[in-house]
């Protein structure tokens, strides 16, 4: 009797996950699961599932199963079913083509730690920031952190010194031009490449090194095909939460207010992810036994930073130099 009860709830439980419900998202992403964004992600989808079961569904699709990289903006912005959306959190520095100011996210040593870029991502300015997108068909939700970045490379010796250990090397980075001035300034060979390529990329030897968050060079095994990681926090790697604007639009209000709700939970989560992350990667990788990591002294610090100050200077005007002043403004450096 218990045994036909049991089977009578899974089978309920199974018929209700099933139901249609009115509205279908779509979440795209390109990381692991068990990265910062791969648990926003899921966490976002049993809350929209629980909380809006019949109204709205969420399905992630995480590892670039539905699109790779940057080709989600496109399919956002070119889709026009009314009743099934895509939301997608890509880096921000895959987002040069529809908005220039974003790029102030890039800048190597802008921010002085996660808390700084917080400090940004919750003011006021954020919004100058993503208002271009509105014109391009996409509507910003939030940010959500991966974590700051650190350099990892397959050579004799770890990346130190300034331009001599880049010399010669190629680095793989995202679609970003700040990026790529970034490299040069540090005396590499720049290489614009999906993360879905990364791992090969620096297995057979395309390019010799890279820049990530630890979760996503812990998740996708980067340090097994690495010599070094050089702890620089040299820039941030973080996303914006988009979807299509009629998509959002579209939607009854009461399911808007709902969403949002929901994202802005997800998001403290997110940031608490990420944090833990950072740390326990960090460990996981040190203790593997590949890569080694090391950290900048002060002194090498300063000619990183010294360095990569020109990339501020071209990048002002298409960033914007009133923006940027706020921006600094918001810093206070
Ligand atoms: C990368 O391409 O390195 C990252 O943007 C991947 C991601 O989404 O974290």
């Amino acid at each position: 009797m218990k045994l036909l009860m049991k089977v009578l709830v899974l089978s309920l439980l199974a018929i209700f996950a099933n139901v249609q419900a009115e509205y279908v998202i779509k979440f795209s992403h390109v990381v692991a699961p068990k990265t910062p964004k791969g648990q926003a992600a899921d966490l976002f989808a049993k809350l929209v599932n629980e909380r809006l079961a019949g109204k709205v569904k969420v399905e992630v699709f995480p590892n670039s199963q539905l699109f790779n990289d940057n080709k989600v903006m496109e399919a956002i912005r070119m889709s026009s079913s009314t009743k099934t959306g895509i939301i997608a959190a890509p880096s921000l520095s895959k987002f040069v083509k529809f908005s220039r100011t974003i790029q102030a996210f890039d800048l190597p040593f802008l921010f002085n730690g996660i808390d700084d870029v917080h400090k940004l991502a919750d003011s006021p300015v954020a919004s100058d920031i993503t208002k271009p997108l509105e014109r391009k068909g996409l509507k910003a939700l939030g940010f959500w952190d991966s974590g700051m970045k650190a350099f990892s490379i397959k050579a004799e010796s770890a990346l130190r010194k300034i331009p001599d250990d880049f010399k010669g090397k190629k680095f793989r980075i995202q679609t970003s031009n700040v990026h790529e001035a970034m490299i040069h300034a540090l005396g590499g060979n720049p290489q614009k490449l999906p993360f879905k390529e990364v791992y090969t990329a620096l297995g057979q030897g395309v390019v010799d090194g890279q820049e990530n968050s630890w979760s996503n060079i812990y998740s996708k095994k980067f340090h097994e095909v690495q010599d070094w990681i050089t702890v620089t926090n040299h820039a941030y790697l973080g996303y914006l939460l988009i979807v299509s604007n009629d998509f959002w639009n579209g939607l009854p209000s009461e399911i808007r207010i709902e969403l949002e709700k929901i994202i802005k939970e997800v998001t403290i989560k997110n940031r608490e992810f990420a944090a833990a992350a950072d740390a326990a990667d960090r460990q996981a990788i040190e203790k593997s036994g590949f890569a080694k990591v090391v950290e900048l002294t002060e002194e090498e610090r300063k000619t990183w930073v010294e360095a990569t100050k020109q990339v501020e200077e071209k990048f002002a005007k298409q960033i914007g130099k009133n923006l940027l002043i706020k921006i600094h403004q918001t810093l206070g450096h």
